[in-house]
């Protein structure tokens, strides 16, 4: 007699699917960076450089908004830029298609085109630990701009974010599970998790891991002008009044609340 086993929701899940549901809003990114462009820069941006760019949702997201975009995604992970390609780029009509570019390198040694605009989205640059590498990194953003070049990145912080702590958040058809499992604060450094789970209790442990390094506010906004940078501003989120949240709504201030969990865009003009 062979035991059969019932499939698992688990066993046939997509993990980059679920990120993007999860993780990614790449309509409302890439809004906020077209309404701060148009106030810092009194020209049209063209060309986008999406670094660390995964399956490449922002950079497609970025060519779908007007004909005039050209986008290049790096990342050094052919998976992802496999299955960027297969989901996200070939859902694009032939001209959007032909306005962006991929290429499987490291974000410190990619050649490419002076960009108008460099991203760094979702603490991907966290991944440097060193001072020097994130230093190096900066210095590499800052030689890719064009002369007014803008360079946009995000940040997250608060008295939770140093925490070993589990958030869960439900998501269409699936649980979305942040586990910061590990703080040091000695050199800063912690290892976060990103699990799944779903309706029959099955789950999809350990998705996505990550080694990083906190940093402040503060140490990025030393290294960016270290870096050459000219000006950078902190964009921080508006609270809704009703949920005490935040409103998805960023604006510059030098100031910002103690709250447990912030996230903010840092934009840097060359
Ligand atoms: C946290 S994901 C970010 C994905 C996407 N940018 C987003 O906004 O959600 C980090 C990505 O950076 C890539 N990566 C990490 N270090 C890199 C490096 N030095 N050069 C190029 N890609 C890198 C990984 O392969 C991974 O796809």
């Amino acid at each position: 007699m062979v035991r059969l086993r019932r499939q698992k929701i688990a066993d046939q899940a997509d993990r980059y699917y679920l990120y993007q549901e999860s993780v990614q809003d790449s309509e409302a990114e890439i809004d906020f960076i077209e309404e701060t462009w148009h106030k810092l820069r009194h020209r049209p941006a063209k060309l986008l450089r999406e670094d660390f760019c995964g399956t490449l949702n922002t950079a497609c997201e970025w060519v779908r908004r007007d004909t005039r975009h050209y986008a290049i995604g790096i990342d050094w992970d052919c998976d992802v830029l496999e299955w960027g390609r297969l989901n996200n780029l070939e859902q694009l009509d032939d001209d959007q298609f032909s306005r962006i570019i991929l290429l499987q390198e490291n974000v410190l040694e990619a050649q490419t085109e002076s960009a108008d605009i460099v991203l760094a989205m979702n603490f991907s640059y966290f991944l440097f630990l060193e001072r020097g590498d994130l230093l190096e990194y900066f210095c590499a953003v800052h030689d890719a701009l064009v002369d007014d070049g803008v360079f946009f990145l995000d940040a997250y912080g608060g008295y939770d974010a140093p925490k070993e702590l589990i958030e869960e958040r439900e998501c269409d058809g699936f649980t979305y599970i942040w586990d910061q499992a590990s703080f040091n604060p000695i050199d800063s450094r912690m290892t976060c998790h990103i699990h799944f789970e779903f309706s029959d209790k099955s789950r999809l442990d350990k998705a996505f891991s990550y080694d990083w390094r906190l940093w402040t506010l503060p140490e990025i906004r030393e290294l960016l002008s270290e870096a050459g940078f000219a000006h950078s501003t902190v964009y921080w989120e508006g609270t809704d009044e009703e949920s005490n949240e935040g409103n998805g709504v960023f604006a510059p201030t030098e100031s910002g609340d103690a709250d447990p969990g912030w996230i903010c865009y840092i934009v840097a003009e060359r």
